[in-house]
């Protein structure tokens, strides 16, 4: 057995969005996303429900906060929604909803867990959507002005901040596949969407650094994944490169080196906008951390039917597989290594990690999740070789704190350290909760 020992003050915690668990949909003066509206449509979502409710976590954070003390978190990830704050998502503020981050950022800090706020996790508002939504410049410029208003209020609390959570699968899932909100199904306005987020980031870093303290921390999260080939053929390896290009590097590039992937503006050119020099400047200002989320890797294989990017997804026999992923813990440490090597961040910080399973309720009242604590254990054994690697991972956030509304799949899966019964709002701590609530005392686990 050997000891699995992190460095000294690294962050250990837990992350939510506010879509997923928030619910109060309607409350309080605020006004709708794109989820609202989008939940509505029949067929969008697996189980056909909506985050109307979620875990009620408006009305029950203060228990919630209780339960991450409990689990003796360090650090506590979750978002801001942009349309409880901006009900039109600009213009008139809500007071109200202001209030509500008011007091869930004291408690935690009363409870000694920092708060580590997300300014934007999807929930666009549905009155920008109603103009173009991300594929309208309009959006980014408002961004900003949403991210002073939330600098000027808890700035002083408040020292680490990420402006986006993964832009890829807003741009991607959202705009061109139609899978997310606001299902739409429209290259052009998918690549202007990855453009516009990509420089809202920049736009709202600039608005909280001018605004915040010099001791604040501000960075980005990005989906990555490592792409593989299924063959060594050579138009595997091309299939699998254009990918990367897809995944990673359109969203990596521009954050950190300035400028757009060729391959990627050759492939996917007639669809994207403009790109301004100025703009470039403006989303690669420094960032002083890389917030990283990671699941699983991809293998794609040529397929000459599938338009621009040339490339379909496979999925080989070999490795265990989860509700949602292939489980492939060693991918995790090749892109932390990549990401190292081809754009040295000043930093990283693990900002989501996790897997679904399908848990239940044991007869004495426990949710026996052997299978994550495996995940994490076998992933956090990953982000371990990174750190004897010499790349500075500064901490690892488990998706998520609780059970709660999985996008498009609704209900169906269950990512928390804290089980969830939707029919109560009971809350349990899993056995994966107690795990972590050791490592975090430990700093580390026997292996
Ligand atoms: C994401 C989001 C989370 C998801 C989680 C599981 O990475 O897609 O940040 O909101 O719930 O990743 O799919």
């Amino acid at each position: 057995m050997a000891k699995i020992l992190f460095p000294e003050g690294f962050l250990w915690g837990s992350a939510t969005a506010s879509y997923q668990i928030e619910g109060a949909w309607d409350e309080d003066g605020k006004g709708l996303s794109v989820w609202d509206t989008f939940c509505r449509i029949p067929g969008k979502i697996k189980d056909s429900s909506s985050g109307d409710i979620a875990d009620d976590h408006y009305h029950r954070w203060p228990q919630d906060i209780d339960l991450m003390k409990e689990l003796g978190l360090n650090v506590y990830r979750f978002s801001f929604s942009w349309p409880r704050i901006f009900p039109e998502g600009n213009g008139t503020v809500n007071p109200k909803g202001l209030d509500f981050y008011d007091r869930i950022i004291d408690r935690l800090l009363e409870k000694g867990i920092t708060p580590f706020p997300t300014l934007f996790h999807w929930d666009t508002p549905q009155a920008l959507e109603d103009s173009g939504g991300w594929a309208n410049r309009d959006t980014a410029l408002y961004f900003a002005d949403y991210a002073k208003v939330l600098a000027e209020k808890f700035g002083d609390r408040v020292k680490n901040w990420i402006t986006h959570n993964e832009p890829f699968v807003v741009a991607i899932a959202g705009y061109f596949a139609g899978e997310h909100a606001p299902g739409k199904q429209d290259p052009q306005a998918a690549m202007h969407s990855a453009y516009h987020l990509i420089l809202s980031h920049g736009l709202a870093l600039k608005a909280l650094r001018e605004t915040l303290s010099t001791d604040s921390e501000i960075g980005i999260t990005l989906s990555l994944s490592p792409v593989h080939p299924l063959t060594s053929r050579n138009e595997d390896i091309k299939a699998a490169r254009n990918m990367d290009g897809v995944f990673n590097r359109l969203f990596l590039d521009p954050v950190f080196k300035g400028s757009y992937p060729e391959d990627m503006v050759q492939i996917l050119g007639p669809f994207f906008p403009e790109i301004r020099p100025e703009d470039l400047k403006i989303m690669s200002q420094p960032v002083d951390f890389l917030g990283i989320n990671y699941y699983s890797r991809a293998v794609y294989r040529h397929d000459p039917d599938f338009p621009l990017v040339e490339a379909t997804q496979v999925f080989p026999e070999g490795n265990e597989y989860s509700m949602m992923w292939e489980i492939y813990p060693e991918g995790f440490h090749e892109i932390i290594k990549r990401v190292w090597n081809d754009y040295k961040p000043a930093k990283i910080i693990i900002t989501e990690n996790g897997i679904p399973v399908p848990d239940g309720i044991d007869f004495d009242g426990r949710i026996r999740d052997e299978r994550r604590i495996r995940y994490v254990k076998n992933h956090l054994k990953q982000v371990h070789r990174a750190i004897s690697d010499g790349i500075p991972v500064k901490g690892y956030f488990h998706w998520s704190f609780m059970d709660n509304f999985e996008w498009a799949l609704g209900y169906t899966m269950r990512f928390g350290l804290v089980y969830v019964d939707y029919s109560t709002q009971q809350r349990i701590i899993k056995d994966s909760g107690r795990w972590f609530s050791q490592v975090i005392q430990d700093n580390g686990f026997e292996d």
